[in-house]
């Protein structure tokens, strides 16, 4: 058996994304004791847990998402089970799913399966906290092997231990836990170069060509045309990771409201304050600055958010929250598809840029645990590919 904590699991996710495989490979590879033993869980369940348990064997429990688990899913979290969620592309869990061998399913079977995560998710998610494992990946219908998850685990379990703050750590903690154990963290460049740095540099030399002082782009005419309806004459708005403030800073000053706009590139900057005189603007880097609570009624991240490492992404989040007033209103464009990776010849010009983003049912989850309701989600084609186009609103504080 590998070394460090071996923990007792609690395995449930999207349909078709190898749960019943994992769980079995972990009873024939590292000497877990599988709970049910069965197809189904039998009347004598928990007693057959306690038995597992009571054995000193670790014990897997695998279990679809049931109503009639909720009782069962207190039990275990009062015995310490770790609860693992398996996820990825659920377009491709689908296909996954109707074409299983000897499991005649219909398209409705899973909408129905996935109609009770989503009414039950609410209930069920402060047991999985982070633990998420995207596992299903398209259009080539990668499946994660036993092995990637099981080290996964192992990381995010062994480096829960090592944490100065053990079980104890913040969210923000256990959020990089899952990153690191996802691999996520790991797929940075190896470069001794900070992303930060990459992303600073390549836009400080870049800035024109990325967004001639002129340009206007229909698409968002079109956004940020919708938040104006939605703004009070002189709402107070932040532009985050602003760009040279055209068009967005350009447009909204035009119609009288106050912005501000902070961007990690001082050339960026600099353009700004040339081309948008009446806002203020300011270079700082969104995953240091701390922004005022509750001092702007929107905030717009276009295209901005995806260039920060994945693992500050959340907390760039909650203080995007925090700095909005009760019903105030996010719009960013965030990742569609979960991707990170860089260009060494970006634009064409020989410098490299940087990005990192997660898929848009993430980002759903870091909006709303930060206190966002997501009020639409739309794909925004780009070149061949595309991003979520997210409007949020600040929830009421209490
Ligand atoms: C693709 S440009 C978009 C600019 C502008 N939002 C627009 O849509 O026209 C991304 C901008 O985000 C800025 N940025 C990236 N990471 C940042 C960070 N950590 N803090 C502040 N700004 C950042 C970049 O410098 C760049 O100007």
């Amino acid at each position: 058996m590998a070394g460090g904590r071996v923990p007792n699991l609690f395995i449930s996710g999207v349909p078709a994304t190898g749960k019943t495989t994992f769980s079995r490979w972990l009873a024939s590879n590292m000497d877990y004791v599988r709970c049910p033993s069965g197809e189904e869980p039998g009347p004598n369940f928990r007693r057959e847990i306690e038995a597992a348990i009571d054995s000193g064997a670790p014990v897997v429990v695998e279990m679809g998402f049931l109503e009639g688990g909720f009782d069962l899913v207190e039990d275990l979290t009062e015995l310490g089970f770790e609860f693992w969620w398996f996820d990825g592309d659920r377009e491709v869990a689908l296909q996954n799913f109707l074409d299983r061998p000897n499991h005649p399913a219909t398209p409705e079977n899973f909408r129905f399966y996935m109609a009770h995560v989503e009414r039950h998710w609410g209930r069920y998610q402060e047991n999985f906290e982070d633990r998420r494992l995207d596992v299903i990946s398209g259009p080539e219908r990668v499946l994660m092997s036993n092995e990637d998850r099981w080290a996964a685990i192992q990381t995010y379990t062994t480096s829960a231990a090592r944490s100065p703050l053990g079980c104890e750590s913040g969210p923000i903690d256990r959020r990089e836990r899952a990153l690191l154990a996802t691999g996520i963290i790991g797929s940075m460049p190896d470069s001794a170069s900070d992303p930060l740095d990459v992303v600073r540099l390549g836009y400080d030399q870049l800035s024109a060509r990325y967004r001639p002082d002129n340009a206007d782009p229909k698409e968002y005419r079109v956004w940020t045309g919708e938040l104006l309806t939605a703004l009070q004459p002189g709402s107070s708005v932040l532009d985050l990771g602003c760009g040279c403030g055209v068009p967005v800073a350009r447009r909204l000053v035009q119609e009288g409201h106050r912005v501000t706009g902070i961007d990690i590139s001082e050339r960026q900057i600099e353009r700004a304050r040339t081309l948008v005189p009446g806002a203020m603007f300011q270079v700082a880097d969104m995953t240091r600055r701390i922004l005022e609570p509750a001092s702007f009624d929107a905030v717009i991240a276009f295209y901005s958010l995806i260039h920060v490492p994945l693992a500050a992404q959340p907390t760039v989040i909650e203080q995007v929250s925090n700095c909005l007033v009760d019903g105030g209103l996010l719009l960013a464009t965030v990742g569609w598809e979960a991707w990170t990776g860089s260009d060494v010849d970006w634009l064409d010009s020989g410098v490299e840029m940087w990005w990192s983003q997660a898929d848009q049912a993430t980002y759903r989850i870091w909006l709303e645990e930060a206190g966002l309701e997501v009020v639409q989600c739309s794909f925004a084609p780009d070149g061949e590919s595309g991003h979520a186009l997210i409007w949020a609103r600040r929830q009421r504080r209490m």
